[in-house]
């Protein structure tokens, strides 16, 4: 398949491409320079010039606290920028499918969030993000929205990616005990995103791996616990404690109404993706 990616230089975008190409497709990932999703006569021209397929949107503006600040870029990338690739791909046959957040939850329920439940995004980042998914369809009612949390993988910046760096240096880490998600291997993700294109099935899809969902320091122990690090260098602490700019669900665990029933495979269990992590980090 001729894959465009979006984002090429993000940490899921990377995963995609590197999964595109190992199963044999034609991939084109392009990073902001060389396609900014939020330029809507960029994103004609490209897709004219490259006529893909399928189109995996791994681009957005991802700093959630410096999106209290910076609305303007975030909702170009988030709300606007989806739109266009959403439109380029209902203009030029392509499927599309785009990532979204658990963000778009408030957080007030414990268990699992489904498609059942309705979003009541807080924050800058979770409100752009769901008008961009809100726009997807709305200009393209073929698309697929994919809602995931709690991603890590290589070449991730954030605090799940790179944890088990500062553990392996001996590094003492805080990480929250009373926030929850269920956690997400890029690579895991990646391989759903590309299955979901080929299903080709417009719907809002939720993608994590699978368990019971867990909170960072219970993340923390289990990296600890998998990788052979010490205990002793968590600290844990509340999430209030951090006092950070943008509000966060205190509790986002996702799981999917849809995904068996149209037959995909259960994703794999959140720990497995963890152990293929750190060794996979170990070259
Ligand atoms: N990480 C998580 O835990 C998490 C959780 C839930 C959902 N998500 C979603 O998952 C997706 C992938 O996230 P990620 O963690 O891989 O993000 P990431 O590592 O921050 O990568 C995002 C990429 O998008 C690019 N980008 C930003 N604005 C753009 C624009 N206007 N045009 C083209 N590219 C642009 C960035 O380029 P620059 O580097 O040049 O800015 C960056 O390379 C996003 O939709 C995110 O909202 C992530």
């Amino acid at each position: 398949m001729k894959v465009l990616i979006t984002g090429a230089n993000g940490m899921v975008a990377r995963a995609a491409a590197e999964h595109c190409r190992e199963i044999g497709d034609d991939v084109a990932a392009l990073t902001r320079a060389e396609m900014d999703i939020a330029d809507a006569e960029q994103v004609d021209e490209t897709f004219a010039r490259l006529r893909p397929e399928a189109v995996l949107n791994c681009a957005a503006y991802t700093d959630v606290d410096g999106a209290e600040t910076h609305e303007a870029e975030s909702r170009a990338a988030n709300t606007a920028g989806v739109g266009n690739l959403a439109a380029a791909a209902a203009k030029y046959g392509a499927r599309f499918v785009t990532i979204s957040t658990d963000y778009v939850f408030d957080g007030a329920n414990t268990g699992f969030y489904t498609q059942r439940d309705t979003p009541n995004p807080k924050g800058v980042y979770a409100v752009t993000k769901y008008e961009g998914e809100r726009l997807a369809t709305g200009r393209n009612a073929a698309s697929i929205v994919v809602r995931s949390g709690w991603i890590y993988g290589h070449g991730g910046t954030n605090f799940l990616s790179v944890m088990h760096r500062l553990l392996g240096e001996g590094k003492p880490i805080k990480a929250i005990h009373d926030a929850y998600g269920t956690p997400t291997f890029a690579g895991d993700l990646a391989r759903r995103l590309r299955e979901l294109a080929e299903l080709d099935l417009p719907c809002i899809f939720h993608v994590t791996n699978s368990g019971p969902g867990t909170s960072y320091l219970g993340f923390a122990e289990a990296v600890c616990e998998i990788g052979g690090f010490d205990r002793g260098l968590i600290t844990p602490v509340s999430n209030d404690s951090l006092s950070r700019p943008a509000p966060r669900p205190a509790s986002s665990k996702l799981a999917c109404l849809f995904s068996e029933r149209f037959g995909l495979a259960p994703m794999p269990d959140w720990k497995d993706g963890i152990k293929r992590f750190l060794e996979s980090e170990k070259g």
